[in-house]
């Protein structure tokens, strides 16, 4: 990424130069939930979001797999720890919370699998939907998980 927040796309097809793009996921996209960790969490998950987004449509599909994989597992770890928030804490809606994060989690895993085996391809559908999930969930989910621990002085 350069200093003005573009990343650059390899100019591995019809391109001699680099094309820059904006980032996919902004800031101004998301809110901060405001507890350290998570939001940590968050900013990883999005700049790894938006480093796959520089490969749509790039013929480098070990690098795809590879990125595609490194998010499963940021994601993975990140729904560990809200999870393990919320049992700590007795968040009453931790079973509704968990259930999202699951059923997202199995989708992601087909996904994944499909890159794999190359039944599938790193294209728009499958960013929207990485993005649509993350800044839909961080908005019914994840910004009341923040407000309920905040409330009992987690920050
Ligand atoms: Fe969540
Ligand atoms: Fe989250």
């Amino acid at each position: 990424m350069d200093s003005n927040g573009f990343i650059e796309k390899e100019a591995d097809y019809f391109n001699t130069y680099p094309v820059y793009y904006m980032n996919y996921i902004e800031r101004s996209d998301y809110e901060l939930v405001n507890v350290r960790e998570i939001d940590d969490e968050h900013k990883k998950i999005v700049e790894q979001i938006n480093e796959l987004y520089g490969y749509v449509g790039s013929s480098k599909k070990e690098t795809i797999k590879f990125l595609f994989k490194q998010l499963l597992g940021t994601i993975n770890c990140h729904f560990m720890t809200e999870e393990k928030f919320m049992t700590e804490n007795n968040f009453l809606q931790y079973y509704t919370h968990k259930m999202e994060h699951s059923s997202y989690f199995r989708k992601l895993k087909n996904f994944n699998d499909d890159l794999c085996d190359e039944k599938i391809k790193l294209n728009m559908v499958l960013m929207k939907s990485l993005k649509s999930w993350f800044i839909n969930h961080l908005k019914y989910n994840d910004l009341k998980l923040g407000k309920y621990l905040n409330s009992v002085n987690i920050h």
